[in-house]
């Protein structure tokens, strides 16, 4: 973890005008600065950054919160990363996370450099090898132009002894480092013989390789990898995402793929928002990653039966995380690459757009593919029941109960079979649903008050004397509300781009909306009018709920908590006329 004073050091150091106006065209606007939002595409800006606030928020797409926030959705970083990235700009020091004792970031840095080294070496081998070589022969045979060997650092590793570890070691890496992370394997070349796929993290640092045999005769799997090491994790990376990035974000679109290979001639045909998992399942970290986007998922899985499988499994992981894909299938067993290379960017462009929705794909296709004969209503049933299995991983009830209704009309059943005996599992959305129907769950009175700590840090003391954390009542902003007051109680006046960092990353739209939006209090004595008003109206309705719950008590006890609470409310009642009468006049 960072420590508060190394995070105010980094935004301190790192305007976020700045910072944000080297990726988008900012122009001034009043206090705050405009220009075209980077999350989504747009013609008249909606995007906006508050260099008092140290905000920024889209009215378009609802994106916001401080300059962490924008680095973690640009290039999809997990916080620490994007404090990092941040330090290193801003000159602070900071502890990677991970034991912060300087052998263990030497120790990191080696392995960063191992691979480093060891894939530049062998692209370098392979730019050395003679043109009639069949390891080129293999690539033009595979139609992979010079270009892609560049921009994926391709390599070749030779059957026999490359002269890797003599090189690595006269640039100080020893032999034990190379055997460390599988470059060697006792005395031979783990690689030898292969094709070799560097694997690029998001920030392009090499973290692993891929091999693959290219010759008929060789033995062995045709792909080996890099075995999972400190630095290399499979189940969190994409291949080809370094590359990607900025293509998803203009796009909003991302192609997932199988192979290695799909990738690669998918970017040399300008499909450069195509990536792949590293040879393993998808897992939910991926997920994940892909939910952060926000952009539109399509599968490209095989055509086979394989491929066919591939694409539940994924579907069913990435359901988990809120996300329903999109799938094209290719006829005839193609693999994107292969189509690509026999119909052209043409039909394949033609293949994208006739793209569907996977779930509502396979109700289709389930429900019409049913068997005639004697088992043919079991058939249907499990059929149906596994499908409902699959829209019962939604995080979110209504979309699972539009998908539920999407089952029972296209297996031709009522809805109220799909909920059996079973009771609905009562499940909180993981991801916060639409901005529009969250709106309506928190209280006007709660949105005033949240609003006014957002942008007059001058008020705070007084909501603090006047507010409990628990006189909220939307459960969802318990913990925030409660981390807001705590920071306050050592820096009421501190920065509403900090205070942002508390809230979880589903109800960050709503909370830089409401620091941020026009139409919303600017002038502190409308300010403090309004969360006076919105005081007293938190407590009115406190009061009612509670003397709604005592009525009908013939208890005595009770009944004089039922008098104290009447005249408590008139008072209450009182005032708020007052109130409203001096702003009247
Ligand atoms: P594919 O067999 O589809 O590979 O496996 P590909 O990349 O399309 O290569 P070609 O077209 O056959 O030459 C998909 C992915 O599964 C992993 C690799 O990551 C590969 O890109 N894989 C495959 C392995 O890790 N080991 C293997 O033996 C095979
Ligand atoms: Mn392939």
């Amino acid at each position: 973890m960072f420590s508060e004073e190394q995070l105010s050091e980094i935004r301190e150091r790192v305007s976020i005008v700045e910072y944000i106006g080297e990726f988008v065209q900012l122009k001034k606007a009043g206090k705050n600065y405009k220009g075209l939002c980077p999350f989504h595409q747009e013609k008249s800006p909606s995007f906006i950054v508050s260099p008092d606030r140290d905000t920024f928020h889209c009215f378009g797409c609802g994106s916001g919160g401080n300059l962490f926030h924008f680095l973690m959705k640009l290039d999809s970083l997990s916080f620490p990363e994007a404090v990092q990235r941040l330090a290193e700009r801003a000159g602070v020091q900071v502890a990677s996370s991970g034991p912060a004792d300087p052998k263990a970031r030497e120790r990191r840095d080696e392995a960063f450099e191992v691979h480093r080294q060891a894939a530049w070496y062998y692209h370098c081998l392979l730019k050395n090898t003679p043109k009639d070589h069949p390891v080129w022969a293999y690539l033009a045979k595979r139609q992979i132009p010079e270009s892609a060997v560049e921009a994926f650092h391709l390599g070749y590793c030779p059957g026999q002894e490359s002269g890797l570890a003599s090189r690595l070691q006269q640039k100080g890496l020893a032999r034990e480092v190379l055997e460390k992370f599988s470059l060697y394997r006792g005395r031979r070349e783990f690689f030898r013989g292969r094709l070799t796929f560097p694997i690029f993290r998001h920030d392009k640092k090499v973290v692993g390789l891929g091999g693959r045999l290219f010759q008929e005769k060789d033995e062995g799997p045709k792909y080996l990898n890099s075995p999972e090491s400190e630095i290399f994790k499979k189940g969190e990376l994409f291949y080809g995402f370094h590359l990607a990035k900025a293509e998803i974000r203009k796009r909003n679109q991302v192609l997932l793929v199988e192979g290695y290979l799909d990738v690669i001639t998918l970017h040399g045909q300008g499909f450069t928002h195509a990536v792949a998992p590293l040879g393993t399942a998808l897992t939910s970290n991926h997920a994940k990653t892909l939910q952060r986007l926000e952009a539109e998922i399509i599968l490209l899985f095989d055509g086979d039966s394989a491929g066919e499988e591939a694409g539940l499994r994924a579907l069913e992981v990435l359901l988990v995380q809120g996300v329903i894909p999109q799938i094209v299938r290719l006829e005839g067993g193609e693999d994107p690459d292969s189509y690509l290379r026999r119909f052209g960017r043409l039909a394949f462009e033609k293949k994208l757009q006739e793209r569907r929705n996977l779930l509502e794909e396979l109700i289709d296709k389930w429900s019409a593919s049913l068997p005639r004969g004697p088992q043919a209503l079991e058939q249907k049933g499990r059929a149906a029941r596994r499908l409902l299995a699959l829209i019962e991983k939604l995080p979110d009830s209504i979309v699972q109960n539009l998908y539920r209704r999407r089952l029972a009309e296209g297996f031709d059943i009522p809805e109220d079979w799909l909920r059996g005996k079973r009771p609905l599992p009562e499940r909180r959305p993981a991801q916060a649903a639409r901005p529009n129907e969250r709106r309506r769950t928190w209280l006007p009175e709660e949105e005033t008050i949240l609003e006014v700590w957002l942008r007059f840090p001058s008020l705070r003391p007084e909501i603090l004397a006047r507010v409990e954390p628990e006189d909220f009542y939307t459960e969802e902003l318990a913990d925030t509300v409660r981390a807001f007051w705590e920071l306050a109680k050592t820096e009421p006046y501190g920065k509403t781009g900090k205070y942002l960092e508390m809230v979880p990353e589903s109800l960050l739209e709503m909370f830089t909306e409401l620091t941020l939006r026009p139409d919303g209090l600017d002038e502190v004595g409308a300010a403090q009018f309004s969360l006076e008003q919105a005081v007293i109206r938190l407590r009115e309705r406190r009061l009612k709920e509670d003397l709604q719950a005592l009525r009908g008590s013939e208890d005595p006890e009770k009944l004089h908590v039922v008098h104290e609470k009447i005249q408590a409310l008139s008072l209450v009642l009182k005032n708020k006329a007052r109130i409203y009468g001096e702003r009247k006049n």
